[in-house]
């Protein structure tokens, strides 16, 4: 369960590991995490050399973002291998492709268990498969329990439209209930949550109605494929400064001694009650985390 302080996820971009242009470039982009790939963006035959590089790549100078590193499927005959390098490495997490169902979650949790003191690697789960869609609420009830380590979600879009034939549109329209299904469980389990890719990366005014889109669902980010989505991703997902001005008068309001007793007030003609003054000071301290 995500009880620390609050940490912006707004853009999360794929680098594969095998390529040593774009990982040369993770220091000087703007992006709140990176996702190290070493599944469908490399090769079988680059596979082994790319673990080989991890330790050198998640120890490059310069790194401010969230590391995670997106290892290839315990199943495989890679995954083990995988996980146990980049625990190794010393990563902030490891996203697991392909799960299915909280079993193999708990699987990764016992191997790193099993072979390192230190219970700081965060588990990622990609929700990509018609299995783990089905089974998305137990899965994200694991997050209730600090043991498990699960701390993320991240929609696989390609995948689960390849698995499951429906037909990929603009708008996402034969996706929306299966996402929303996975904000909802998301939040069950107080776990962040973060969009699938866009793959036309050089369409960036559709990949902006798509990150609107993904801040309206309640996604917490976006999954990037290319440089050019941070910075809009970035500003989708940070409160909006007239969603931050109503948030200061909510907490304004409520400070005035004459509502210093009250559950519920009126302002400007609406309802305002507490829940409202909570989730004005969440916004905010979002935007404080943001700046800083
Ligand atoms: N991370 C970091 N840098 C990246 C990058 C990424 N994901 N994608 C591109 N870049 C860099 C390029 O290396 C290039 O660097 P340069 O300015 O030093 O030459 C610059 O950004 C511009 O790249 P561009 O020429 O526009 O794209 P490309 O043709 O080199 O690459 C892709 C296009 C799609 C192959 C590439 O963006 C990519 O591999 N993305 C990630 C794919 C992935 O991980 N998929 C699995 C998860 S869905
Ligand atoms: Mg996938």
């Amino acid at each position: 369960m995500t009880s620390e302080p609050y940490r912006p996820r707004r853009s999360v971009l794929y680098v594969p590991a095998s390529n040593e242009k774009a990982l040369a470039k993770i220091a000087s982009l703007a992006c709140d995490a990176v996702i190290i790939d070493l599944e469908d963006a490399v090769a079988p035959g680059a596979k082994a050399a790319a673990r080989e590089r991890l330790a050198d790549i998640l120890a490059a100078p310069g790194r401010r973002c969230e590391m995670v590193v997106r290892i290839n499927p315990l199943s495989s005959e890679w995954g083990a291998d995988d996980l146990l390098a980049v625990a190794r490495a010393g990563s902030d997490g490891i996203l697991l492709p392909k799960i299915g169902t909280p079993r193999d979650v708990l699987e990764a949790g016992d191997l790193l268990d099993d072979n390192f003191a230190s219970d700081s690697v965060k588990l990622w789960a990609m929700i990509e498969t018609p299995k783990a869609l089905l089974n998305v609420g137990a899965i994200a009830e694991l997050g209730r329990d600090p043991a498990s380590r699960l701390n993320c979600f991240v929609a696989g879009t390609n995948d689960l439209v390849k698995a499951t034939g429906i037909l990929a549109t603009p708008d996402r329209r034969y996706l929306m209930p299966w996402l929303m299904q996975l904000v909802l469980a998301a939040r069950a389990g107080g776990l962040d949550v973060i969009d699938g890719v866009a793959n036309d990366f050089r369409d960036l005014g559709g990949f902006a109605r798509e990150c609107m889109e993904g801040a309206a669902m309640g996604f917490d980010g976006k999954s990037l494929i290319h440089p050019s989505q941070i910075e809009p991703a970035n500003r989708a997902f940070a409160p909006a400064p007239e969603a931050l001005a109503a948030a200061r008068a909510i907490r304004d309001a409520f400070a005035r001694p004459e509502n210093a007793g009250k559950g519920v007030i009126a302002m400007d003609g609406r309802m305002v009650e507490r829940l409202h003054l909570a989730a004005a000071e969440k916004l905010l301290a979002k935007a404080a985390a943001i700046r800083a």
